[in-house]
């Protein structure tokens, strides 16, 4: 008897599943953002910020280097295989690809890119500006494609992804003067999300009405700026942590804003920070063991480049690691941040 009830219980529960799915209205996903999410843009221009050679991609589908700053996927691969679309978002100026691929997902995001212009400059990488023109060509190729209405609606119910704001801080204010002499940290906070609000607007303006915004990470525990931390390597930057801290909720103070100045507008937060904290607080409870240096070469400092196919030193787990190269997270902790946040915002989506 009780077993015929969970078997009934359990039969209900797939209906259910595929109910959702079915109303499941999440045609394609549009990517904007940095290295957090580019899945190929910067093998298309000239910059070191690159990752198409081994041993990118290594833990990669057929195990080939795409331009992906990891050993496999990154969190918004996983997202659009969770929706049930395809498991991988092309990049817009990888050639191998066509419209018919970017009708159902497409990313524009560009490693090395932020908020600021400024930023961008620093490698000669994509600037958010450019995002937005490129998606604006995207929108022409995609009317062309599908038909005035069909190219409506997807915009209209496509998921828009931005992840970004890491690099303004990190690979901009700390280190080039520029920025520094102009504003304090908390200024230029405030000058990012002023362009954040800006750009948010612009999509908006352009017909999206589901975004997604990602937090920044807990900056100060990534590899690179442990290294960087000479008086004590093991321990994450407490400072950088209390600036992304500050940072996440100015964003979040902005999505509540904007929520309610644009009407139809579903504006989500995507709190970054606080699963990879815990993750790099508790690696066990998710099957990892290291979490202070990357698994490319030492894991303290290489990234790019620096990021050697001939190491040695590389390890031959990755999935043991919450971090790929020193700044950026290996699949299994994109994976695991992707299912917490889709688990978490998903819904309200659908
Ligand atoms: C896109 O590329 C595929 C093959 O890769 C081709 O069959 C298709 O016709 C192309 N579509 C467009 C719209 O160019
Ligand atoms: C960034 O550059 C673009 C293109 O030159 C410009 O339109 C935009 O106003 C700039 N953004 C800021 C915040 O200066």
């Amino acid at each position: 008897m009780a077993f015929m009830y969970i078997s009934i219980q359990l039969f209900l529960i797939q209906i259910l599943i595929l109910v959702a799915k079915s109303k499941a209205k999440v045609p394609a996903l549009i990517v904007f953002g940095d290295s957090t999410v580019d899945t190929g843009n910067n093998n298309q221009i000239p910059t070191i910020a690159k990752s198409n050679f081994e041993p990118y991609g290594r833990d990669f589908l057929g195990g080939r280097p795409t331009g992906r700053f990891s050993n496999g996927r990154v969190a918004t691969d996983f997202f659009s295989e969770a929706f049930g679309i395809k498991p991988t978002v092309p990049a817009y100026l990888d050639p191998t690809y066509n419209i018919s691929d970017f009708a159902t997902g497409v990313c524009f995001a560009s490693a090395g890119a932020g908020y600021d212009n400024a930023t961008s400059d620093v490698l000669g990488v994509i600037p958010l500006w450019k995002e937005v023109e490129y998606y604006k060509e995207y929108q022409k190729k995609l009317k062309e494609y599908a038909g005035e209405e069909k190219a409506n609606e997807i915009i209209r119910e496509a998921l828009y992804l931005v992840s970004i704001g890491t690099n303004d801080f990190l690979e901009n204010y700390y280190i080039f003067p520029d920025r520094k002499s102009q504003f304090t940290i908390r200024q230029y906070e405030d000058f990012l999300i002023g362009i954040a609000r800006n750009f948010i607007q612009d999509l908006y303006g352009l017909g999206a009405r589901k975004i997604y915004l990602a937090g920044v990470p807990p900056m100060g525990c990534l590899p690179l700026e442990r290294t960087m931390n000479i008086m004590d390597f093991h321990g994450c930057v407490e400072e950088f942590n209390n600036l992304a801290l500050d940072f996440n909720g100015k964003l979040e103070g902005l999505v509540a804003k904007l929520s309610k100045e644009l009407p139809d507008l579903v504006l989500l937060f995507a709190d970054i920070y606080s699963i990879l904290q815990q993750i790099i607080t508790r690696p066990s409870k998710y099957g990892m063991e290291v979490v202070e240096v990357g698994c490319c070469g030492t894991g303290r400092f290489e990234m790019s480049y620096l990021c050697d196919p001939q190491s040695p030193l590389t390890c031959t787990d990755a999935n043991k690691y919450v971090f790929w190269d020193a700044f950026h997270p290996s699949e299994k902790t994109s994976q695991i941040i992707s299912n917490h946040l889709f688990k978490k915002g998903l819904a309200k989506f659908l």
